[in-house]
């Protein structure tokens, strides 16, 4: 990728820049390259502006970069502002390639849109068309004053992958919900039960890390959390959450242990979601602990997820990372509520005694639904593919 694009950070598994769908104008290959370049620099943003999409932006004069920018921080300048505050000369005339289109909308920051019309920008080609009916818009503004569009370039499967959670926040009031396993060749995660197992290598652990960073929250099963008794908090991977994510864990009957590493660590709030039925002396231990303890309705397999969902989105969380184990992660996959899947692969072999990845009935049609939407990831001696829902 040119200009070292291709060395910035990312989230993980997000590969290839370029989308695998056909393109919705026909452009020079030169201009789909620079499209690609401004998507790398808006994954800078990955832990930083969700739930706000990450977004890049680079202007162009004669094939020379006048200017690099990408949206930096929840609430800060959109990229297009922060690559117009960098020009290295009067951007007059260039050419602006945004990964997203402009907004049209005055927020927390001004209209990008005006931004461009204001700077005498020649062209604008912005990849995929704003979802947020509120913003959208940017393109034909644009048109309105004469300025050369192309855009949207990409369907809205570019953009829904690029930026899962923003997308599907337009278009459903339930959080997001991620699933991330580390699964052993046989599809086990777990040597055995009641068995703490590192099943994949040093490198996927940093990527695993990093992943937590982009959601607002992560997810345990009560048996996860009594036998691998994780912290759940972003330690490694070199990225700093804006907001640490809150922590949940799913415990119908209360029985988690007020000793537990969630509890000594303070980074990030903890939720624990119990039955109705739930012991008080127990809630309250946990609260005393200092859980947040919610109630829930019950289902067959533990708590109602839906209820659980409806919870977490009425405490403001929009994005979920549920890191298993097996039973939870089944749970909310036949109940189809998994929106994306992160898949670490080892290489190792854990047998039959092994704890298995997916137990239990699945819906109908889990393993029909789903594509890699990139190119798998080598982590060492591991590989990370990223699976999105078809359609
Ligand atoms: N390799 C990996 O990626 C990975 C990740 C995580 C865990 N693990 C391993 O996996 C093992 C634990 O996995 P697991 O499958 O036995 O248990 P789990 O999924 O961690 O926890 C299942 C428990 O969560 C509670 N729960 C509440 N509502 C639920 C619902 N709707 N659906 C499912 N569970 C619900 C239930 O206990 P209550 O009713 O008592 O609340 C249930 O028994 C451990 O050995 C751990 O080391 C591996």
């Amino acid at each position: 990728m040119r200009n070292g694009a291709s060395d910035l950070p990312r989230p993980p598994g997000h590969g290839d820049p370029r989308p695998r769908e056909r393109p919705l104008v026909t452009l020079p290959e030169e201009d789909l390259r620079w499209l690609d370049h401004a998507t790398l620099l808006g994954r800078r943003g990955w832990g930083r502006v969700h739930p706000n999409p990450m977004v890049g932006c680079v202007l162009v004069r004669d094939g020379r970069v006048l200017a690099e920018g990408w949206h930096r921080e929840f609430g800060g300048p959109h990229a297009e502002l922060g690559a117009l505050e960098r020009s290295i000369e009067d951007p007059a005339g260039a050419t602006a390639y945004v990964s997203l289109e402009p907004c049209r909308h005055q927020g927390k920051t001004p209209a990008c849109t005006d931004a461009l019309i204001h700077a005498g920008i020649g062209r604008v080609v912005y990849s995929v068309a704003d979802p947020n009916k509120q913003a959208a818009g940017g393109g034909a503004a644009l048109r309105a004053v004469r300025t050369a569009v192309s855009g949207p370039v990409w369907p809205a499967s570019v953009g829904r992958r690029e930026n899962p959670v923003f997308f599907h926040r337009q278009a459903s009031g339930r959080p997001f919900v991620a699933a991330k396993l580390a699964l052993s060749l046989d599809g086990r995660i777990a040597e055995a039960p009641g068995l703490r197992t590192t099943v994949t290598g040093p490198e996927a652990l940093r990527e695993a890390h990093r992943l937590r960073a982009g959601f607002e929250a992560v997810m345990i099963g009560s048996v996860t959390a009594r036998v691998d008794d994780p912290r759940l908090t972003v330690r490694e991977g070199g990225v700093t959450p804006r907001v640490p994510p809150t922590r949940i864990v799913l415990d119908t009957k209360a029985s988690l242990s007020e000793a537990g590493a969630i509890f000594r660590e303070t980074e990030g709030r903890v939720i624990v979601f119990v039955g109705e039925s739930a012991d008080r002396a127990k809630v309250a231990r946990l609260e005393k602990a200092g859980a947040e303890v919610r109630q829930v309705r019950q289902g067959p397999h533990g708590l109602d997820l839906s209820a659980v969902l409806d919870a977490a989105s009425a405490r403001g969380i929009h994005s979920i990372l549920c890191e298993g184990g097996g039973r939870l992660t089944g749970s909310f996959l036949a109940a189809g509520l998994v929106d994306r899947l992160y898949l670490f692969q080892s290489p190792r072999v854990l047998g039959s005694g092994g704890v298995p990845a997916f137990p239990g009935p699945l819906a109908e049609g889990f393993w029909t639904e789903w594509r890699a939407a990139f190119d798998p990831e080598r982590l060492g001696e591991d590989v990370l593919t990223v699976y999105e829902r078809e359609g």
